[in-house]
Formats: structure tokens, C-alpha cells, sequence
């Protein structure tokens, strides 16, 4: 009997039991949790916040005021307070809270709960020298080193509102996102290496700043020690101003509403959105999904392998772990350097129990043949494997299993997003069956719902459809950056005014367990990365000879979706191979090398509605040398044939 029939139920769905050992002992057994937290809702997310320190208790669970929310009213508390000082008043001081693993073998750092407290304390208080106090805004754009997570906790400590930058944006992303915040400090390092290459960060800031006038001094950390272009004025060393700093510095008493970070996201405009998380609902569904979900134990050492520029580390690799006492894994390097069994080498030499990784990375070990790689290492440590960020195809989930997993580990498939900022639907791992491809359930006091905006019209399970949050939950956004206007357009227009708008499609079964199909607005994913294909039009748009563009995702086989351009060029201009590479080279240039074109393709006309919106499903179709599709909604139906000729001779 194959290993599917065992397990599966006979309904034609392939599932997969728990793993026996694991659902003895897991952190959640009883299948009733959903009827009971629905049964109370707020109660049941009451009971989470008890699991926290509180300097002072809420008055008011949930004040829903659509389309704003708060939670835990009332209520002081601070996450870097419960991050450290309260998992160091419950005994775990020597713990070690975060190993760093650098780029280079062995290099390789650690930080016990104590230790990590006395460095937070000293940047916070480095902070306070340049006048950041609560409500302050601070831009931190670092490679993956522990001075990210110590200044991410240094500002929460405060009260100052983190907006962390990818390390791979170019000058004018950074530049952007300062300005939104309007940020009077930004933290940087001279150089970022990683898989053995370096991105001179430094450099990078100096061009942003160009651009960004609210910047008064940039902290510098010294990661590679090269010469870097300096202002005495304006510009110091890290590792000089912390010398000075003492390692005391209180924690302030924050409200549950007070800002806690702001990270930037794409959406379906050129214009990142700024999503604001608040610090007392967010701390809360982190630590319940965190012990649920990822069912943390004492002895786990977590490994979460997204970069902290995303919110996937900004939630599991730093906050969630250390708000559950936990030892937290943060790899600077990539998995192919020095060679491609760098991850089952980290997995192996450190004893990693969990790891959360996006199935692009699955996908391309699955590819370049790693079971062959993994059988040279012991990964017996591992109990439990996460998912996240774009749907995982059954294929790449059964070879987690298989392979990395070796069949005896629990996979949980998490949905969530940048906006909703804790894990909102997955497989509990002790209880549900595992179905590859599906993240099943909400969690327990989250619910789901789907609806037909052609018909208008809310749909019951099973059907298929978009994805909705019909009430709100602990850790939603609460508004984007300055600009509650734009929130309530962007989540709470497209249904009504009480109902959270995802842009995921979705289709649910009879028993309420969802399978999210991907985003159906003009996003893309790619390796597990939003980018927003408006941004990239924007970047093709700026380039010399460019008169139009248009970005569609097209499927690819590692990265999930690769970006393709579309452009009309200018007259005087001649297309050619490296008029396209120039295009492309520009695009990486602007919005870095994740947003690069696979192709540029030169067209004569774009396939537009009469009110001159882009359709890009006919690109889409064209580009994965499919039918057209029905092109009568087009203003000059004729010219998809045309697109699809000109396409289909340049891609030979
Ligand atoms: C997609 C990342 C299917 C989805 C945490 C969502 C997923 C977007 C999954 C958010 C999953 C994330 N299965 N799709 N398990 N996880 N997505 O903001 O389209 O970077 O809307 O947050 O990723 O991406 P974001």
C-alpha cells in the first residue's frame, strides 16, 4: 500500500496523518478548539494575553469600529519587556535567545537571554542619545546580522517605531521608504556580505540619502570593516557609541494601541504600502500561533530562514521565538555557499528541531537533486517543518516530507500575510490531518469566509472564490502609515465596510478547510516575494526609449512566478537583444535583482479595455504560450493576435 492510501481518508484528497509521536505530545490535542474559541471569541484571545506580562491589565478586549480595530484597550505592556526581561524573570537568563550564524563557516555567534537584554539596552540608550523617544520613527536597513533584531527590540524597548528595509533594496527603495516614515536616524552597515559576495549598503544609503533630507545620523555597523564613504558630521560607528552606552535602560510602559513597527509591501499601485502593527494585538496571536501552530517546546532551537526585511522575520524570526522564551536561529548566508548542503549542515551541527522556509527554496533542492545531499547528514533533529509565503504545489510539499522531513516530521502549511501579521490559517499539527497543497483550517478564533464579487454575492463551503476575513483579528494592520484613508480603500472597500478584502482566491471544502490558489490582483510572487508588477512597469517606464510597459508574473518552475515586461518603445528607438538587457539591467538597477524581467519583449500595441486598463491575462496567456482567452472585452480585439505574433518571434 503506498503511503498516500495509509493515510489517505478514501475521499480522493491525499492526506497524511500526524506523525503518532508527534500528536502525543503536542502542544494542542483537543479537536474541539475551534467550536470552543468560537463559542468566545474574545475570551479565547484573552487567555493569550494573560500568557504575556501586562505592566497594566486592558479594560476592553476588542473595540471594533469598522473599519478600525483595537485590542486589549487599556492594557500597558511593552514586547521587548516580554521579549527578555520576562522570559529572564522566568528563569531562562542563560539561555541562549539567538544564534547567528554567518555567512562564512564558522562564523557563528550567540547570545543568551541576559546577554541579548544588555546589548538591546545599550542600543536603545545609543538611541536616546540622538533624541529617539517613544513615537520616534527609525530606518534600519542591515544584512542579517544580530545588531537587526537588537535594534528592531532597542527601538520596542522605547517605544520608537522600527521600519525595517530589506538589505537587497536598491538606493531609491530605501530612499522611499525613509521618506514615508520621515525617519531622523537610519541604521546601516558598511557592507553586506552573502554567498560570498558583497553589497556595499553603506554606499547604497549614501545615494538614498541624497534623496531623504529627514536623516540626521546614520549608525554604522562595521560587518566587514572596508572603507566606506563618510560624513564626520553626520555618520558613527556602532560598536564606538555602544562602548559608551550603560546596559540598563527601562522598558516603557506602551498602550496596546501605541505603534510598533511599520514594514512596506506591494501592492497593486506603485506606491508601497506602509503596514502599521500595534504592540499589544500583535504580541498576542504571535505567541498563540507561535505555541500552536509551530508548537514550541523549551528545548527547540527554531529556524526560520527569511530575511527579518519581510515580515516572516520580523514575526518568526525574532519576535514570536523570543516572546515563547525560545532559541532562534538567523542564518546571514544563502543555501548554496560554499557548497548546496549548507542548510543540512546548519540543520545537522546545531540540532535545528524547526525550520520555516518558503517553498521556492523546496522547489530548487528538489531540483538540483539535494535528497542525494541530505542522505550525508543527520537530521534527525527536526520535528516540524513550516511553509510559508506562496501556496506550496503538492509535489515540492511531498518531497519536504519525504526528504527533508524523512516521514517522520509534522509540515504545517501557514497562510498569512504582511498585513495580517501572525499566521491566520494552518494545519494544527497534533490534531489535522495534512493535506500537501492546503493550508486547511483558520485558526482557532479566526475566521474565514469566501465571496463572488462579480455576483456580489457571500459564498458557502464548499465553493471557490475570494478570500475574506469577516471579523477582526488580534494582530490585523491597524492602518497603513499616516493614510487611514488608503487602508480603508485598500481592505475594507471591495466588500463592505466591515469585511477584510485578502486578494487571494481560495476554494473551501465541506468541512471548512481552505486551499488558497494565490493573489488575483496585480501582484506577484516571486521566490516567495511581493512585488508589484506596477512597480516594475514604473521602472521599465523610466528607462530611455520606453513609451508604455506592462509586467505580468509567468510560472516558473523554482521561483513560483518570474516577472516578463511588455513594452511599446519609443519611435527613433531600435529594439534589439541588448536594448533588452539594458532593460532589464535598469530594472534591477531601480527595484532590485528580485524584480528583474525574465524577458522584455517589444510589442506594438498592449492589450487595453476601452476605459485603457491593461488586461493582463492576455500577456499572461501569451507569455505561457497558451490561447488567448476571450479577448472581446478589449477595445481592439485584433491586436492580441498581433502581441502574440511579435511575443512568439522574439522568443525564438
Ligand atoms: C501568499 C507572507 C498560499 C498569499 C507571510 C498572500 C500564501 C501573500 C501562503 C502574502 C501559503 C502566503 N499558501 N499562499 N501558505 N502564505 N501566501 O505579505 O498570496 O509577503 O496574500 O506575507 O503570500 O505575502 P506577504
Amino acid at each position: 500500500m503506498s503511503e498516500e492510501e495509509q493515510n489517505g481518508q478514501g475521499s480522493g484528497v491525499e492526506t497524511y496523518n500526524p506523525p503518532e509521536d508527534f500528536a502525543k505530545n503536542a502542544n494542542i490535542q483537543d479537536p474541539e478548539i475551534w467550536q470552543k474559541a468560537n463559542e468566545d471569541r474574545e475570551g479565547f484571545w484573552e487567555s493569550w494575553a494573560e500568557e504575556l506580562h501586562w505592566f497594566q491589565k486592558w479594560d476592553q478586549v476588542c473595540n471594533w469600529d469598522p473599519p478600525f480595530v483595537q485590542w486589549f484597550v487599556g492594557g500597558k505592556t511593552n514586547p521587548a519587556y516580554n521579549c527578555l526581561d520576562y522570559q529572564i524573570e522566568q528563569g531562562r537568563g542563560d539561555k541562549t535567545a539567538l544564534l547567528w550564524i554567518g555567512d562564512e563557516e564558522g562564523d557563528r555567534q550567540t547570545y543568551t537571554y541576559n546577554e541579548l537584554l544588555a546589548e538591546v539596552n545599550k542600543c536603545a540608550n545609543m538611541l536616546k542619545s540622538f533624541g529617539i523617544e517613544k513615537g520616534s520613527t527609525v530606518s534600519i536597513y542591515l544584512p542579517m546580522i544580530p545588531e537587526l533584531p537588537i535594534a528592531m527590540l532597542a527601538c520596542s524597548r522605547i517605544g520608537a517605531i522600527h521600519s525595517v528595509v530589506f538589505s537587497a533594496f536598491q538606493p531609491a527603495q530605501l530612499a522611499e521608504r525613509i521618506n514615508d516614515v520621515e525617519a531622523p536616524v537610519l541604521i546601516t552597515a558598511d557592507e553586506s556580505p552573502r554567498g560570498g559576495k558583497k553589497t556595499p549598503l553603506k554606499e547604497y544609503s549614501e545615494a538614498a540619502l541624497e534623496d531623504a533630507p529627514s536623516v540626521q545620523n546614520v549608525i554604522v555597523v562595521r560587518r566587514t570593516g572596508e572603507d566606506v564613504p563618510w560624513d564626520d558630521d553626520r555618520d558613527h560607528y556602532w560598536d564606538e557609541l555602544m562602548d559608551q552606552q550603560s546596559d540598563e535602560c527601562p522598558a516603557e510602559e506602551l498602550d496596546a494601541e501605541d505603534p510598533w513597527f511599520v514594514l512596506y509591501s506591494s501592492g497593486s499601485t506603485g506606491k508601497p504600502k506602509g503596514i502599521q502593527h500595534n504592540v499589544g494585538g500583535l504580541q498576542v496571536q504571535l505567541k498563540a500561533t507561535f505555541m500552536w501552530v509551530c508548537d514550541h517546546k523549551e528545548d527547540d532551537i527554531w529556524w526560520c530562514t527569511a530575511d527579518i526585511g519581510w515580515i516572516t522575520g520580523h514575526s518568526y524570526l525574532v519576535y514570536a521565538p523570543l516572546l515563547c522564551g525560545g532559541t532562534t536561529l538567523q542564518f546571514e548566508g544563502t543555501p548554496t555557499y560554499p557548497d548546496n548542503d549548507r542548510w543540512f549542515q546548519i540543520i545537522e551541527n546545531e540540532g535545528v528541531t524547526g525550520l520555516y522556509a518558503a517553498p521556492t527554496a523546496i522547489r530548487a533542492f528538489q531540483q538540483a537533486g539535494a535528497d542525494e545531499t541530505i542522505r550525508d547528514h543527520d537530521l534527525s533533529s527536526l520535528r516540524i517543518l513550516g511553509s510559508v509565503g506562496e501556496p506550496i504545489n503538492p509535489d515540492a510539499w511531498r518531497w519536504y516530507y519525504e526528504n527533508i522531513g524523512q516521514e517522520r516530521c509534522a509540515i504545517v502549511d501557514t497562510w498569512w500575510q504582511t498585513e495580517t501579521g501572525a499566521i491566520m490559517s494552518s494545519n494544527l499539527p497534533g490534531i489535522n490531518e495534512m493535506v500537501p497543497g492546503s493550508t486547511t483550517y483558520p485558526f482557532p478564533g479566526i475566521e474565514f469566509g469566501l465571496y463572488d464579487s462579480e455576483e456580489q454575492q457571500f459564498l458557502e463551503c464548499p465553493a471557490s472564490g475570494e478570500l475574506i476575513i469577516p471579523k477582526p483579528w488580534p494582530s490585523q494592520l491597524r492602518t497603513l502609515w499616516q493614510d487611514p484613508d488608503r487602508y480603508k480603500d485598500e481592505y475594507f472597500s471591495d466588500v463592505d465596510e466591515q469585511t477584510y478584502y485578502v486578494e487571494d482566491g481560495a476554494t473551501c471544502d465541506e468541512t471548512g478547510a481552505y486551499t488558497i490558489t494565490g493573489r488575483i490582483d496585480d501582484v506577484l510572487n516571486v521566490s516567495g516575494h511581493r512585488l508589484s508588477t506596477v512597480e516594475i512597469e514604473n521602472a521599465l517606464q523610466g528607462t530611455e526609449g520606453v513609451a508604455e510597459a506592462a509586467v505580468i508574473g509567468r510560472s516558473h518552475d523554482t521561483k513560483g512566478e518570474e516577472p516578463v515586461g511588455f513594452v511599446i518603445i519609443q519611435e527613433g528607438y531600435e529594439w534589439s537583444e541588448d536594448m533588452e538587457q539594458d532593460l532589464i539591467d535598469h530594472v534591477a538597477e531601480e527595484a532590485g535583482s528580485i524584480s528583474k524581467p525574465a524577458r522584455v519583449f517589444a510589442v506594438d500595441d498592449l492589450p487595453k479595455t476601452n476605459s485603457g486598463k491593461i488586461m493582463r491575462r492576455i500577456l499572461e496567456n501569451i507569455s505561457e504560450g497558451e490561447e488567448l482567452g476571450d479577448t472581446s472585452t478589449l477595445a481592439d480585439p485584433s491586436i492580441a493576435e498581433t502581441i502574440q505574433e511579435q511575443t512568439q518571434q522574439q522568443m525564438q
